[in-house]
């Protein structure tokens, strides 16, 4: 069977795109955001994004197209009898733990678009929104449901194929989301007091930065929010042909996904300080956050009912990707069809995910890591460990395994003077500086 392509450069970048920008940029870039101060947070983040992580994805992306394979078969295929094939194992694993709380989240943002559209959170239930929400997460049931629905929704993509579904699907959904941000942004910096939310965004604590896990925070948001260090952007770029340029297409895929996150930042903030919520409230921060600010606007129930809808999208575009790649891993080892496999996937990630949403019910006392139930624990292994060293072994596949000539050539840089600077960071920089901050994250530097 020959393997699937993308219909042309434009739906690559589209699905990349899909796959970046998700919850990461919304609930996940505002809460992480808001538990680590802010400004210096954002600062590192952004260096993060442009020092380490476009390099990356661009090297991930690299990695696939060369091999056409899946993100195990890729090393299998670039390096044989060798124990790189490993990096894969952990993209695989990190897909499981990733899409597991994933789907949990993304089930609460279907559950408010569903409020929103039968009218029932047009004004502030008896218990606020910070209580109606804690309510709704706690009972043991219920949120299952919507998770199941979002989960069941993501198989459906994933089966129908690369390019007729999730191609087809991201054209939609990227603009529409843009847009509505954009305008809700206008909205929360017209509030009052939103002054002080772009100070905290804008302006550093420069004290922050003596606190070690502020980088592995920025790091791991990074990583997290660009989809890499675990395969989905190699398994993309495996569908991609050799005719696609790729250094133009991945530094469009960054400047989107970090555009979208500074956004959400200008939606979130100035809200969190005009009406007084806590910035560091955790995981629950955007969906306290939002129906505050919808029920402030005009005409705020059906911005409300827009908004969920694109989350949802944003949402699913990139559970397919991550879903893709166990599916493409065990297609191809076991030559099982698309569609079993997709299920057979999307339903063990289900099985974590019922796990997940528990957390906050009858296991809420369950502390895995530290204080942090099980949602922040899944997230903490798969965001401050796994893409990490995934990310990191992959860097230095291509900045050490690979010759120089072979690096350059797979990215399209042959020749190029931007092509040096990029081997650099690769070779040297990136590697160096994820080690630093895993390191440091450990309390060993
Ligand atoms: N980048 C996605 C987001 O920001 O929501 C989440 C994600 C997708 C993480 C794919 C990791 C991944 F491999």
């Amino acid at each position: 069977m020959s393997r699937e392509n993308w219909g042309s450069r434009l739906g690559f970048m589209l699905a990349a795109m899909g796959s970046a920008v998700g919850l990461g940029n919304i609930w996940r870039f505002s809460f992480v955001a808001g538990n680590n101060g802010g400004g210096a947070f954002l600062i590192l983040y952004l260096l993060c994004v442009l020092l380490i992580g476009i390099p990356l994805l661009l090297s991930e992306v690299s990695i696939g197209r060369k091999a056409q394979s899946d993100v195990v078969g890729s090393f299998k295929k670039l390096a044989p009898g060798t124990p790189w094939f490993l990096t894969g194992f952990f993209g695989v694993l990190s897909a499981f733990l990733i899409l597991g709380f994933y789907s949990v989240v993304a089930g609460w943002a279907i559950y408010y678009f569903i409020q929103y559209v039968t009218g029932s959170f047009a004004a502030q239930p008896e218990a606020g929104y910070g209580g109606a929400f804690g309510e709704f997460i706690s009972n043991s049931w219920y949120p299952l449901f919507w998770t199941a629905l979002f989960m069941g929704l993501t198989i459906f993509i994933v089966v129908s194929g690369v390019k007729k579904g999730i191609e087809s699907a991201n054209k939609i959904f990227m603009p529409l989301l843009a847009i509505i941000l954009i305008v809700l942004a206008f909205y929360s910096i017209s509030f009052d007091g939103a002054a002080e939310g772009l100070r905290f965004l804008f302006s550093p604590d420069w004290s922050a930065f003596s606190d070690p896990s502020i980088y592995i925070a920025a790091l791991g948001q990074a990583f997290f929010s660009l989809s890499i260090g675990m395969g989905a952007m190699l398994t993309y770029g495996s569908y991609l042909s050799k005719e696609h340029k790729l250094p133009g297409a991945t530094l469009g895929i960054g400047i989107m996904d970090t555009f979208f996150a500074v956004v959400s930042g200008l939606v979130i903030f100035p809200a969190v300080f005009a009406f007084g919520i806590d910035p560091a409230s955790g995981p629950p921060l955007v969906f306290i956050t939002l129906p505050t600010i919808f029920e402030q606007i005009p005409l705020g129930g059906i911005v409300g009912v827009v908004f969920f809808f694109a989350l949802i999208l944003a949402a699913l575009s990139s559970s397919v990707s991550i879903l893709e790649v166990p599916t493409a891993y065990f297609m191809r080892v076991f030559n099982w069809s698309r569609r079993f496999t997709t299920i057979l996937m999307g339903s063990i990630m289900f099985v974590l995910g019922i796990v997940v949403s528990l957390g906050f019910g009858i296991w809420a006392g369950v502390t895995p890591i530290g204080e942090r139930n099980i949602l922040d624990s899944m997230d903490y292994v798969a965001s401050y460990i796994f893409l990490p060293l995934g990310g990191l072994a992959m860097i230095l596949f291509v900045g050490w395994y690979f010759t120089k000539q072979q690096a350059l050539e797979a990215t399209d840089f042959t020749g190029s003077a931007v092509g040096n600077v990029w081997y650099f960071i690769v070779r040297y920089f990136a590697p160096i500086g994820i080690i630093l901050v895993c390191l440091n994250s450990l309390g060993i530097i």
